[in-house]
């Protein structure tokens, strides 16, 4: 049973503050992935639980203990960062059986655990190996193996696959996402990279220069972003993010992009779920997949230019010009067939989200 959570956390380095009011709660066996760009504050946070860093304000607690005067060693909690540092001169089984060789424990028992965690990482062939004979992959999986066996209260990993290449860090992934099914400990995981992070979390905690933006599992960060960070920071390709009226128009809401007179269409009720926002001070956010395109004339679809188009294998990316705007499509590969077409656009309104330009908060409208 571990539960962490911060309250209040603020941090300072000098002048700059890199952690600003951070409040968060994280449930016992939970695994929570912190994300955000190099420079936002992950690492300093993590090494604040870890007791590796001070905080100059608020509590952090574990288990509902203020631990945020503990020692590092006094806190029960391992970590794993992106260079790892096994020791060369010493077997993966060494390597491994260290931190647990620090206490008292029985040799006997100390061998079974090491096994143990060998078998669930799948590295017991590499027991007697030195780290020098290991690819990076499985340096790595040493490097978990050594920090979980003593089956510490909470695991702290810091882009741990991040040095890996594309291939490899695929494969962790899913390697690290088992061993947390398997084991089962509650666990804060930072990353830069989106798709590591949807993948691997229970909920992502999505910061933005030294504040969070949102807290919420993968699905509702990629459907409901509360800000516009957050809807341009998670997804790939990016959503689309334009400034937007919205004005009725027989019987519709007209929402109109790039300065055109013609909107698309949208549900009349649109605008009364606006609250006021039609007229100005409004973005529009779309997803490429949001974006329908079709070749012939159509109710509710515009007539727009086809630019670019990136094939990305299974699907392209269209760029389409509308007004002085561009808006990116997701196709079937091959659908438009090559720049300067002319095609037909429609927006799906259930994928639309509204902005306040002015604070960046999404108004949270639902069609
Ligand atoms: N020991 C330090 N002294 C001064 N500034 C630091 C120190 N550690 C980190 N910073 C600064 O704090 C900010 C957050 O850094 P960090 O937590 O490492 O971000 P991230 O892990 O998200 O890339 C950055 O601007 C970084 O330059
Ligand atoms: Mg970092």
């Amino acid at each position: 049973m571990t539960q962490i959570e911060l309250r209040g956390v603020q941090k300072w380095f000098g002048a700059v503050q890199v952690i600003k009011d951070l409040n968060l709660t994280i449930a016992d066996n939970e695994f929570i992935v912190l994300l955000g760009q190099s420079g936002c504050g992950k690492t300093t946070t993590l090494r604040a639980v870890a007791g590796l860093e001070t905080i100059d304000e608020g509590d952090i607690l574990i288990d509902g203990q203020k631990v945020q005067h503990l020692k590092c060693s006094d806190r029960d909690i391992a970590m794993v960062f992106q260079s790892f540092s096994l020791y060369p001169h010493m077997t993966v089984y060494e390597n491994i059986a260290f931190p647990l060789r620090a206490t008292r424990m029985a040799k006997s028992d100390i061998d079974t655990a090491v096994r143990e965690i060998a078998r669930v990482l799948r590295i017991t062939d590499l027991l007697d190996k030195k780290p020098s004979a290991l690819s990076g992959g499985d340096m790595q999986r040493v490097a978990i193996g050594r920090a979980l066996v003593r089956r510490p209260k909470a695991m702290l990993m810091d882009e741990p696959i991040g040095a890996l290449d594309a291939k490899l860090r695929e494969e962790m992934r899913a390697e690290i996402k088992r061993l947390h099914v398997k084991q089962g400990s509650t666990t804060i995981y930072v990353t830069h990279d989106q798709i590591e992070a949807m993948s691997l979390a229970d909920r992502i905690v999505i910061m933005h220069e030294g504040v969070l933006q949102q807290v919420g599992t993968p699905e509702e960060v990629y459907q409901r972003p509360a800000n516009l960070f957050v809807a341009q920071f998670v997804g790939s390709p990016v959503m689309n993010v334009a400034e937007t009226r919205v004005a009725a128009q027989g019987g519709e809401a007209s929402v109109s992009v790039g300065g055109v007179e013609r909107g698309f269409a949208f549900p009349h009720e649109l605008l009364s779920k606006l609250n006021g926002h039609a007229a100005g001070g409004l973005a529009l956010g779309i997803r490429p997949e949001g974006v329908l395109v079709r070749h012939e004339k159509a109710d509710g679809y515009l007539p727009v230019e086809a630019r670019i188009i990136e094939p990305l294998g299974s699907f392209d990316i269209v760029d389409l010009r509308v007004g002085d705007e561009v808006l990116r499509a997701r196709t079937k590969s091959g659908f438009v067939p090559g720049p300067g077409k002319q095609v037909f656009a429609r927006l799906d309104p259930a994928q639309a989200h509204f902005f306040d330009t002015a604070s960046g908060k999404s108004l949270g409208v639902k069609l």
